[in-house]
């Protein structure tokens, strides 16, 4: 799964001067460290939140309120961005980007290091219901049906 989220900054910019307690709710302690430091923190703000965002529906966690602070986005020696998920295993990978005054971030669900499943745990493809196309889809040589479904036997 990916999920992809862009945040338009100064309207972001007049929401946090509306709510000065936002980034309080929104983002921890070592974030805002990390966005406070820059020229423009909210600028890095923006991107962190679009980052929060991109993996709240990598993983189809819900809502922003409920998983702002549990999605917490740092950066390495490199400045490059990774993010760590309380109470969720997964691994998730992120990028982050600002300019033209918009931030925006993806994320990715890296399943490489997932237990591959049994061929029986497969869901059917008479579960899977539709209109057929998805079958004639997976029936076709793909590099795509190899990454959408690990493990089946597609050549
Ligand atoms: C990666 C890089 C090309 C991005 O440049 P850019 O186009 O100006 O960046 P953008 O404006 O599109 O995006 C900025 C975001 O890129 C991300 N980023 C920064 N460095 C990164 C890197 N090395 N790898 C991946 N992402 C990076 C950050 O998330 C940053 O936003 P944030 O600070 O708010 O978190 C540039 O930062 C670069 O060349 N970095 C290398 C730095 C390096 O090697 N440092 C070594 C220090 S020891």
């Amino acid at each position: 799964m990916i999920g992809i989220d862009v945040v338009d900054v100064e309207r972001f910019r007049a929401t946090l001067e509306r709510s000065p307690g936002l980034p309080g709710r929104l983002f921890t302690d070592d974030e805002r460290a990390y966005c406070l430091a820059g020229a423009d923190p909210v600028v890095h703000m923006a991107g962190t939140l679009a980052a929060k965002e991109a993996v709240i529906k990598a993983l189809s966690l819900g809502n922003l309120a409920a998983w702002a602070r549990r999605v917490e986005v740092t950066r390495g020696a490199s400045g490059a961005p990774s993010v760590k998920v309380t109470g969720r295993r997964e691994t998730v990978g992120i990028s982050i980007t600002h300019d033209g005054g918009y931030a925006a971030a993806v994320a990715f669900r890296d399943i490489s290091g997932e237990p591959v499943r049994e061929a029986s745990e497969e869901p059917t493809r008479e579960g899977r219901g539709g209109n057929g196309k998805l079958d004639r889809f997976l029936d076709r040589p793909s590099p795509f049906a190899r990454v959408l479904y690990p493990g089946s036997d597609f050549p």
